[in-house]
């Protein structure tokens, strides 16, 4: 693929164009389908995806997304491409209790940043809420999005953590992401709920994401921390796919599957190829990186969907375009630098 992404209506367009796997995906999956969580930054081409999948399959499939709706704007946009939105603050007594019977379920609500002084709110979202959603939709497929955070920081040498490696979260937003798996394992356990569970690493668009954050700061001349020395990344397009397509493998106990790119890629690579994008050279903090690094093993999901289909050169050349060209930003930085597990 070497389609240049210059707007962010084509960066829309092709984060949300499904592929052959995906449309069958769709295809495959019987009944309508809910997105709780769908205001963030994966959600809204997540259920553009979908939807665009579920009609070119040319199956009647209702779409159906929720969120608070911080974005104002975003219903009436989704509404638009014809997916139907509910205005709903999961954590409100009552609410979730109103929403409708769906059979297939994805849980993408979360919090993460703003953990550090206010845990109990991110127990809340990432454990308690879980809970709940999981007695909600005992009934329903779920897909639940985790991340790799539930795994310890791993020896650069001994590879990326796999699904069968013990888990070991640092930090309280990690250990409540650990209770979010734990909860939709209880209620897959409970009520026989087939459930997928998502262990995400690092999802990447031309607006925010790891490259993202060392592309800007080779760009703006700040110096690179090498601390955290290598990173997994997936094309959020990518991982969206994968989700849709893991409902074909929900199961009781719940699948539980790594989702990244193939490759961990050294932080000082990654940022000497944005140099030689942008004629920069890249400063680093100091010359020499950690030892360990957050890293997961996708052996399991490749072998279910094969390998993502864009490549991190890929990724790091329409992300050195957008930023030169000065092309919006959400300004969410992941600070994936952190090693103490506080965010
Ligand atoms: N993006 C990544 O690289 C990455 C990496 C690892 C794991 N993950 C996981 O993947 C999932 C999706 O990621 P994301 O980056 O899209 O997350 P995100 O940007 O944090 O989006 C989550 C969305 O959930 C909605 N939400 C929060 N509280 C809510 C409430 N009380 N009621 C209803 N909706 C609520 C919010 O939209 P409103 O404000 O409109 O309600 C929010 O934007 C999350 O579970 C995340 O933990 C993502």
């Amino acid at each position: 693929m070497n389609t240049k992404i210059q707007t962010e209506a084509e960066l829309e367009e092709h984060l949300s164009r499904p592929n052959e796997d995906t449309i069958s995906a769709m295809a495959a999956l019987e009944g309508d389908l809910l997105i709780l969580g769908v205001g963030g930054k994966m959600g809204p081409s997540l259920a553009r995806l979908a939807r665009r999948a579920a009609d070119q399959a040319g199956v009647a499939k209702r779409i159906l997304a929720v969120a608070r709706f911080t974005n104002e704007k975003l219903p009436s946009e989704l509404k638009a491409e014809g997916i139907e939105t509910v205005a709903c603050d999961l954590l409100e007594p009552g609410q979730l209790t109103q929403l409708p019977d769906v059979p297939n379920v994805i849980f993408m609500a979360a919090r993460k940043f703003g953990t550090a002084g206010c845990e109990y709110l991110t127990w809340a979202m990432n454990t308690y809420l879980p809970g709940l959603v999981a007695e909600r939709y005992r009934n329903s497929r779920i897909v639940a999005f985790s991340t790799g955070n539930v795994y310890p920081l791993r020896k650069i040498a001994e590879g990326g953590a796999s699904e069968t490696t013990p888990v070991g979260p640092v930090g309280e937003y990690a250990q409540s992401a650990l209770g979010r798996e734990r909860m939709f394992e209880y209620g897959s356990s409970r009520w026989g709920t087939a459930v997928a569970i998502l262990r995400l690493n690092y999802a990447v668009e031309l607006r925010y994401g790891v490259l993202v954050d060392i592309g800007r700061s080779v760009f703006e001349r700040r110096p690179i921390d090498l601390c955290m020395p290598s990173v997994n990344v997936i094309w959020q397009g990518d991982a969206n796919s994968l989700c849709l397509r893991s409902f074909a493998h929900c199961q009781s106990p719940p699948l539980v599957l790594n989702i990244t790119g193939t490759a961990a890629l050294a932080v000082r690579e990654i940022a000497l190829d944005f140099g030689r994008h942008f004629g920069i050279e890249p400063e680093f903090v100091s010359g020499v990186g950690g030892s360990s690094a957050l890293l997961s093993d996708v052996t399991k999901a490749n072998g279910l969907f094969g390998t993502p289909r864009v490549h991190p050169d890929e990724m790091i050349a329409w992300i050195a375009d957008w930023i030169q060209q000065g092309s919006v930003m959400l300004d969410k930085p992941t600070h994936f630098q952190t090693r103490d597990g506080r965010f």
